[in-house]
């Protein structure tokens, strides 16, 4: 049985999932409406992942006998200027959400709640891989200063991505 102390703080967790997919996707029409519809689904399946990832946690809220509450959702921004500023955005949120998972980590370990702790390790690799990635295409995009023809080909990488349920193969 979760105690109230982490149920309360995954509940936190999901809704922060939550937000992140919204975010992306409030990202992804903003790129689609420039033109960049590589960029677009790049953003568009981390939207998606970032479903899985509330998933994940809600399901193992009810696993471990707790009850998931869903908060509201807040609106997020629609503007985000250059290419090179919005991924700017996306590491720094990608930076909070891992502050975020360390902060479970710390209340799992805090009240020794091994079966948690065990459970975030799958996002502490998770949010190391997140950040690596976005960090490699803000690299790329200052590179060529978010422009021309770097910029075209960048799109056309981004193009390829493909979504991929990771909590499904943990
Ligand atoms: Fe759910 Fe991108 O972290």
């Amino acid at each position: 049985m979760l105690k109230e102390k982490m149920e309360n703080a995954i509940n936190d967790q999901i809704n922060k999932e939550l937000y992140s997919s919204y975010l992306y996707l409030s990202m992804c029409a903003y790129v689609q409406s420039k033109g960049m519809p590589g960029i677009a689904n790049w953003l568009k399946i981390q939207a998606q992942e970032e479903l899985t990832h509330a998933n994940k946690f809600f399901d193992y809220v009810h696993e471990r006998g707790g009850r998931v509450v869903l908060k509201a959702i807040d609106a997020v921004p629609v503007e985000f200027g250059s290419v090179v500023e919005l991924f700017e955005k996306v590491l720094e949120h990608e930076q909070f959400v891992t502050a975020s998972i360390n902060y479970l980590a710390d209340i799992a370990n805090e009240i020794s709640d091994h079966a948690t702790r065990s459970m975030l390790l799958w996002f502490i690799d998770e949010q190391v891989e997140e950040e690596a990635g976005v960090t490699q295409i803000l690299d790329q995009l200052r590179m060529v200063e978010g422009k021309g023809q770097g910029l075209f080909m960048i799109d056309k990488e981004l193009a390829t991505r493909v979504f991929v349920d990771a909590t499904q193969t943990a």
